[in-house]
């Protein structure tokens, strides 16, 4: 018992070796997405973590194994929609990451994993109601 905890204690430690990187590019305000300010406020709140180069790190993102997960998230999510390089998008790119934002908004975003952590995240059923109508996608 004692030799596997000792066992898991290195591991852990070596774990940490492993580092990820922490980086948030420079925001340039032109590039934003300009919503009204309670669709703003929302998206802060509950999206800017991983879909924006305004990441708000926890300490708990230098822990292994927590720092590769988040790292993992926040580098995959700025690649599949980033709300602070908004305006690189060309406006097929837009179209489609509005009715992205339109479908993931019903339920699976913010991913439920961050909810745990973040209750600030949570969106309401009308909040969502409110993101949805705003992205200007019609019911199909
Ligand atoms: C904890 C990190 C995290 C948060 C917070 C988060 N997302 Fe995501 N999101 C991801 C990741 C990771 C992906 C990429 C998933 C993939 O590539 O399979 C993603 C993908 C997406 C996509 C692209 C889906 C597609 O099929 O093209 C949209 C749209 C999206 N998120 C919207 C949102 C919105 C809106 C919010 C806030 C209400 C939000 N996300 C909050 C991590 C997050």
């Amino acid at each position: 018992m004692k030799r596997a905890i000792l066992i898991l204690a290195i591991l852990f430690i070596c774990m940490q070796l492993i580092q990820t990187e922490q980086i948030n590019p420079k925001l340039d305000k032109n590039l934003e997405i300009k919503a009204p300010q309670n669709i703003q406020t929302m998206f802060k709140n509950a999206c800017y973590d991983c879909h924006s180069n305004q990441t708000n790190w926890p300490y708990y993102a230098n822990i292994a194994p927590f720092s590769w997960i988040i790292a993992r998230h926040v580098k995959q999510g700025r690649k599949a929609l980033d709300f602070t390089a908004w305006e690189n998008y060309d406006e097929k790119e837009k179209s489609k990451k509005l009715k992205a934002i339109y479908r993931t908004v019903y339920g699976s975003m913010p991913l439920p994993a961050y909810e745990a952590f973040h209750e600030e995240a949570e969106l309401s059923k009308e909040e969502r109601e409110v993101i949805r109508t705003w992205t200007g996608v019609r019911r199909f």
